[in-house]
């Protein structure tokens, strides 16, 4: 059976650095609704305009978009094949509704919803040194994980470059942002019984073993 998931959590907590992990290393589809905005900012679409006005000040973009975005993605046929790991979705418990309805309408159900706890000061210290790539996504740390040549990505030699909403007063506003409008999403799945906390404060690999521990496999 295919792993379904969502992680939650404050930014820079990590959700990026495990999805890439679960992907290389359970065969999950990772679906991030940060990836894909910024992917559509990069082409230019109208969605993309639309969400580089809000991603800009750390608000949330319109649930209204966001599901259908994100619902679309669910549909694919290698989502339903290979299972997913939502990274930054549901992020507010209208979303977290919506995600709800399709999963039922597809007859399908989550095997759990991992929150990555850490202090506000590691995220801070987290966001300050990363980088990631322009090309194929992957997230790198000035000290916590540094690409081998500077500026340049392990993976496939293009440019990395640092978010533009990575900085004190946008990160400032996207905590906010989290304890006001996500902080509730884990309590709608935490009444589910399908919550489990991860403490996110070690290194990557810790924290991967912590959040597979007792996946069904
Ligand atoms: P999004 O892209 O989801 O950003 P975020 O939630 O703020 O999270 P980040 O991507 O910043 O951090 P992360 O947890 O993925 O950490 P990472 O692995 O990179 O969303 C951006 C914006 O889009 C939102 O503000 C909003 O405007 C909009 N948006 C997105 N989804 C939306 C939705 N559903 N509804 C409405 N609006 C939405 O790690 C961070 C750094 O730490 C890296 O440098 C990494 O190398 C390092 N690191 C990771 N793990 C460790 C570790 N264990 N130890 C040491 N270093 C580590
Ligand atoms: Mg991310």
């Amino acid at each position: 059976m295919p792993l379904r998931l969502i992680l939650v959590g404050p930014p820079g907590v990590g959700k990026g650095t495990q999805a890439a992990l679960m992907e290389e290393r359970l065969g999950v589809k990772p679906l991030s609704s940060g990836v894909i905005f910024r992917a559509e900012i990069e082409a230019d679409t109208d969605l993309g305009q639309l969400a580089k006005s809000y991603i800009d000040r750390g608000e949330l973009v319109p649930n209204g978009v966001t599901i259908q975005m994100m619902l679309k993605r669910l549909r694919s046929d290698e989502v339903r094949k290979k299972g997913f790991v939502l990274d930054g979705f549901p992020r507010t418990v209208r979303q977290a509704e919506a995600l709800d309805v399709e999963l039922e309408t597809e007859d399908v159900s989550l095997d759990c919803v991992i929150l990555l706890v850490v202090d506000d000061e590691v995220v801070v210290r987290r966001l300050a040194g990363r980088m990631g790539c322009t090309k194929c996504g992957e997230i790198y740390h000035s000290s916590n994980k540094p690409p081998r040549r500077e500026g340049l990505c392990d993976k496939c030699n293009s440019q990395l470059l640092v978010r533009k909403d990575d900085n004190p007063e946008t990160i400032r506003e996207r905590l906010r942002v989290f304890r006001e409008e996500t902080a509730p999403v884990a309590e709608y799945y935490r009444a589910k019984g399908l919550l489990r906390e991860v403490d996110a404060a070690g290194d990557a690999e810790e924290v991967y073993a912590e959040v597979t521990k007792g996946l069904p496999s």
